[in-house]
């Protein structure tokens, strides 16, 4: 087990301070009302994210500050209404988009990106966001896959979009300078100087596509996991429950939108609650990260374990030299965080750090740690009201506590996916014929309900007859104070099934050597258990992980065993 610890849960009025009468009672309609539906039928996630704000007297509010190295700029909610309603009239006038197009968007983080997405969903049609440092082969892929109409992007990028080669592809947008525009290219600036102010938005069905996310699987191409317009009522509910938003809080979200935190947390739950929102665009850097909280009093603030581990390697120092006291809450997604991580953020931020699990197929939180919640350091929480999870064997019969077996929810949330697009097949695979959705993590609940992360499936380790996950010994790996950040797999032996090897990657200072080896494999052993100490051990100075930042252990297995490593387009660079 775990070196967990507990932190008491936190003082102050939240809406899950009791979270068991919640859960008893709530039902996702309750959710609903907030939104202009009721009146009409119909909905639009762009028109309750933004216009419904300036039409209930926070037009003049700031709606987004962005900043990166050479710009600094903020926008108020009736800013982004009339420049959202501006990009809508591009897209539909100069670039044809009809309800239900795919329209994508291929930017690096900037003002233009947001406003973009938002007028492509005010315009009916499904946005799909990719990352910008995907390469020509990946771009394609998507836009292929998904048969694009048109596609957003900058004139530096366009050398990666092998627009020839789709024929569905009718129009690019460009934003930039220097642009030549005509029947095919469209002149963002110009277009959007010339647009109306005003447009009659496209009221939308609650199942109509809003989003169009490309996720890898860990074989073949990536998949088109679409999400509807009714997934809002789940954002909107969620950043409230989870990310506990209140109207004057200054969020700040650290995930690009090129991935599902960064839209359903970086876009959709903070201004569907009309909450200002941060958005840095650049790269990673420890002081401009800590600068950023500072200079705009960071309230609330959603990051991921990867992240805080390059924090935490860039030293105390640093942290010191900077005022952390805005902060009210911290959260972290998108892969197991690790108590050594919880009890460094408890230290430099004097915050818990919250822990989030979800899917890109889920859309949208599903099991959460809550500020009115005890914190059992190493655990993802309980699920949120409105979901019911389970651990359940192959054929979907729920497991007893403390088993280990696959993590499952039972289907119908509003934020569940709809598609994986043209893929029925593979779509339907997610589902037991009893009606749970399988997440193909494994997991165990404790008697006290609380979830544990084991690792991915396929990640298992069975060495000796035990069955190991890999995320507990990666996280007693980086207790070690050599160890900056380490990834475990099972590695074929004839003795006993599989014995782990990590890789792992050390605090500056540090020196890789036999002795070091030596050193960290008893720190295990002791610290753990024998079986699950690394027998193995490589030193490398970084680990493959994705843009999201989880360690992409099947390109360690694949280096190790010499198999070809699959979908590499979701890798960092
Ligand atoms: O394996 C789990 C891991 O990330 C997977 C989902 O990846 P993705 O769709 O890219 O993430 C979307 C936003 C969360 C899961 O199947 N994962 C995510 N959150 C956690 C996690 N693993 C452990 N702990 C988490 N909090």
């Amino acid at each position: 087990m775990l070196d967990s610890f507990f932190l008491p849960a936190e003082q102050g009025v939240h809406e899950l301070d009791d979270l068991e009468t919640v859960r008893k009672s709530f039902d996702w309609k309750q959710a609903e009302h907030q939104f202009s539906w009721h009146e009409t039928g119909k909905i639009n996630a762009a028109y309750e994210a933004i216009d419904r704000h300036t039409e209930k007297g926070s037009a003049d509010k700031v709606a987004l500050y962005y900043s990166d190295l050479s710009r600094d700029e903020s926008y108020t909610f009736g800013e982004m209404k009339k420049l959202s309603n501006k990009a809508a009239n591009v897209l539909k006038q100069k670039a044809d988009v009809r309800k239900g197009d795919r329209v994508f968007i291929f930017m690096p983080r900037s003002p233009e990106l947001y406003i973009l997405f938002l007028g492509v969903i005010k315009a009916g049609a499904i946005v799909g966001p990719l990352f910008e440092a995907f390469m020509e082969g990946a771009v394609r892929d998507r836009l292929e896959d998904s048969e694009a109409k048109v596609l957003c992007t900058t004139p530096e990028l366009l050398k990666r979009v092998p627009y020839q080669l789709l024929p569905h592809l009718k129009h690019i947008v460009l934003v930039g300078d220097g642009i030549n525009e005509d029947e095919y290219f469209i002149d963002y600036k110009k277009a959007m100087d010339q647009a109306d102010n005003d447009f009659l938005i496209e009221w939308m069905d609650r199942e109509d596509g809003l989003i169009l996310h490309y996720t890898s699987g860990s074989t073949g191409k990536p998949k088109g996991v679409l999400h509807v317009h009714e997934a809002m009522v789940q954002h909107a509910q969620t950043g409230r429950w989870v990310l506990d938003l209140k109207k004057d809080d200054v969020y700040w979200c650290t995930a690009d939108p090129g991935w599902v935190t960064g839209t359903s947390y970086g876009v959709f739950a903070p201004w569907l609650n009309g909450v200002t929102n941060i958005v840095r665009g650049g790269r990673f850097s420890p002081s401009d990260w800590y600068q950023t909280i500072e200079k705009y009093g960071v309230t609330v603030w959603y990051s991921a374990p990867t992240a805080f581990r390059m924090l935490m390697s860039a030293g105390k120092v640093l942290a010191e030299k900077h005022n952390f006291s805005s902060l009210r809450h911290v959260l972290s997604v998108g892969e197991p965080l690790n108590p050594e991580v919880i009890r460094w953020g408890w230290q430099v931020f004097k915050k818990r750090i919250h822990d989030t699990w979800w899917m890109t197929e889920t859309g949208a939180h599903m099991i959460c740690n809550y500020p009115s919640m005890k914190i059992k350091a190493g655990s993802m929480g309980k699920p949120v009201p409105g979901i019911t999870a389970a651990i359940v064997d192959d054929s979907g019969i729920e497991l007893p506590p403390n088993t280990m077996g696959n993590l499952a929810i039972k289907k119908g949330w509003p934020s569940m996916m709809r598609a994986i697009w043209n893929n029925k097949e593979k779509y339907d695979s997610y589902f037991t014929s009893n009606g749970w959705y399988v997440s193909g993590d494994s997991a165990y609940m404790d008697e006290d309900g609380y979830f544990w992360f084991q690792g991915r499936v396929d990640d298992v380790i069975m060495t000796s007859g035990e069955r190991i996950g890999p995320f507990e010994v990666e996280s007693k790996l980086v207790e070690h104070p050599a160890v900056s950040e380490a990834g475990v797999i099972g590695i074929p032996d004839p003795i006993r099934g599989e014995i782990i090897k990590a890789f792992i990657s050390l605090r500056e200072g540090f020196e890789a050597s036999e002795k070091l080896k030596e050193e960290i494999y008893h720190f295990v052993k002791n610290g753990l258990a024998a079986h699950a100490a690394p027998r193995k051990i490589d030193f490398k100075d970084k680990l493959p992980k994705t843009r999201s930042g989880k360690i992409m252990r099947r390109v360690l297995k694949a280096w190790e065993l010499g198999l070809p490593t699959g979908d590499l387009s979701t890798l960092e660079d």
